[in-house]
């Protein structure tokens, strides 16, 4: 066998090897969600009334404190006994289903499995992530905070 020969049979052998490795990456890293695998409760439907209470005094004392109960993260935000000082959303992340927590330094959910960040409302900052967290409703009464769908 030449030389020239050689190199031209070796060189298509390399294109044939690394077209197949191209495939495989396409195949592996698609950019949509799968169907959800992920560790966290599902989100609680909207509209199912009362999910679950907390003691203002003695769970959320301080900005950062959370609450996880029923596929809902409750966390303040800051200072006060208003609705406002509170988020609620839901546990589960958006793209493959895996628990989010809160990052009180940055003041936003993350998602430690693929790194999709979402707002104090919910809202996707980064993704892989598309979509926004469910956000549930906070009331207040006294010392009692009540979260509903
Ligand atoms: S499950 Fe993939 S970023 Fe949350």
């Amino acid at each position: 066998m030449e030389r020239h020969e050689f190199l031209s049979k070796l060189g298509i052998g390399l294109v044939a090897v690394c077209a197949g490795c191209s495939l495989v990456s396409c195949g592996g890293k698609s950019s949509n969600p799968g169907p959800s695998t992920g560790n966290a409760t599902p989100p609680p439907t909207k509209g199912s009334g009362n999910l679950f209470s907390a003691d203002l005094n003695t769970q959320l004392a301080n900005i950062g404190d959370s609450v996880i109960q029923q596929g809902v993260i409750l966390v303040r935000i800051a200072s006060g006994n208003t609705a406002d000082a509170f988020t609620a959303v839901q546990l589960a992340c958006t793209h493959q289903g895996n628990s989010i927590g809160y990052n009180n330094g940055q003041g936003i959910f993350i998602c430690p499995a693929h790194g999709s960040e979402f707002s104090k409302a919910g809202a996707v900052l980064q993704g892989p992530a598309a979509l926004p967290l469910q956000k549930y409703t906070v009331t207040i009464s006294g010392s009692t905070l009540t979260v509903s769908a």
